[in-house]
């Protein structure tokens, strides 16, 4: 479709679903050669036969460093280089609050969406040197500005993740190395229903029923859908963004602009019943208001 990524080679986690697969499919539209990592393998050679040469997969448990290292090294060398690297693989991670936390759970979900994060850039470092430069894109949320959009864990880690992004492009702007962070709000993917337990096709069919009914969650009036995320990625990634770095892009469809009550009347009905202001109360007192304006 274009020549934006003509002989680029992207590194992508998390790239058999959602949003990395999303943004796989872009940077290959514009001319990209993409090692995908994953740990979905029959997803990930279904994909290679849908893509061709511009696909190859590896399969890499971003909670293992060493299969990160492994698997950047194999983009290195399956394509001649290395260029742009999208850390972005995750799940939910550990579920429960404070009450319900335990050690292991908040390890566990600090490797699989920080620790990954910081050894897919690490690892990274000797390629884009010897390409004198590249580009750096990590996945955080929406979770990582307030609460109550994600558990405690994730959204600690994804924190983080934009404080990494802001630290690792001051530390490598030097090689010419640019590292920013994209911020999805509430995008229409399998990771709810992965986040139940539910397999793969019950997660995909909750996608799709979150595409249909959750448009109210955020001004935009739709939910977000991956490719949102991967225009977004693309900018970041590519020459238009050649001054742009240690920031962030949020792609949330207005979710975290204000409380819904700025559009949605029924949102405040709660404390207004509480006030006992009811709907025809509170029309006469806006009547009044008016009519004292001069
Ligand atoms: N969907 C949203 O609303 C949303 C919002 C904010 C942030 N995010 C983030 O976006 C990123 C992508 O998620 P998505 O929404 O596309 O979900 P998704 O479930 O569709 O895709 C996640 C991908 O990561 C892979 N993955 C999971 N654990 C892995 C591991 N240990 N090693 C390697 N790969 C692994 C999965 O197999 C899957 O292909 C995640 O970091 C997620 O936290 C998503």
């Amino acid at each position: 479709m274009g020549d934006r990524f003509k002989d680029k080679v992207v590194f992508i986690t998390g790239a058999c679903s959602g949003i990395g697969l999303a943004t796989a499919r872009r940077f290959i539209d514009e001319g990209a050669r993409v090692l995908a990592a994953d740990i979905q393998d029959d997803a990930g050679a279904a994909f290679a036969a849908q893509f061709g040469p511009a696909w190859a997969y590896r399969r890499c448990d971003v909670t293992q460093p060493e299969q990160i290292r492994q698997a950047i090294d194999a983009a290195a060398a399956t394509f001649g280089g290395l260029d742009i690297v999208f850390n972005n693989a995750g799940a939910g991670g550990h579920r429960g609050g404070i009450e319900e936390l335990t050690l292991e759970g908040w390890d566990a979900t600090m490797a699989l969406l920080l620790r990954s994060v910081a050894a897919g850039t690490m690892y990274a470092l000797p390629h884009l040197k010897a390409r004198g430069g590249g580009a750096i894109v990590n996945t955080a949320s929406i979770s990582a500005l307030a609460a109550g959009y994600a558990p405690v864990a994730y959204s600690t880690a994804k924190a983080a993740v934009l404080h990494f992004s802001k630290v690792a492009a001051a530390d490598l702007a030097r090689h010419r190395i640019r590292v920013n962070a994209v911020v999805p709000g509430f995008i229409a993917t399998s990771i709810f229903g992965s986040g139940f337990g539910l397999d793969r096709e019950a997660s995909a069919r909750m996608a799709a029923t979150l595409t249909e009914k959750g448009g109210s969650l955020q001004p935009a009036g739709r939910t977000g859908q991956p490719e949102d995320i991967a225009e977004a990625v693309l900018y970041l990634a590519g020459d238009a963004a050649g001054f742009v770095t240690g920031t962030h892009i949020l792609v949330d469809g207005g979710m975290t602009i204000g409380t819904r009550a700025s559009w949605d009347p029924a949102a405040s009905r709660p404390v207004q019943e509480a006030l006992g202001l009811t709907p025809e109360a509170l029309a006469a007192m806006a009547q009044a208001a008016a009519k004292s304006v001069p």
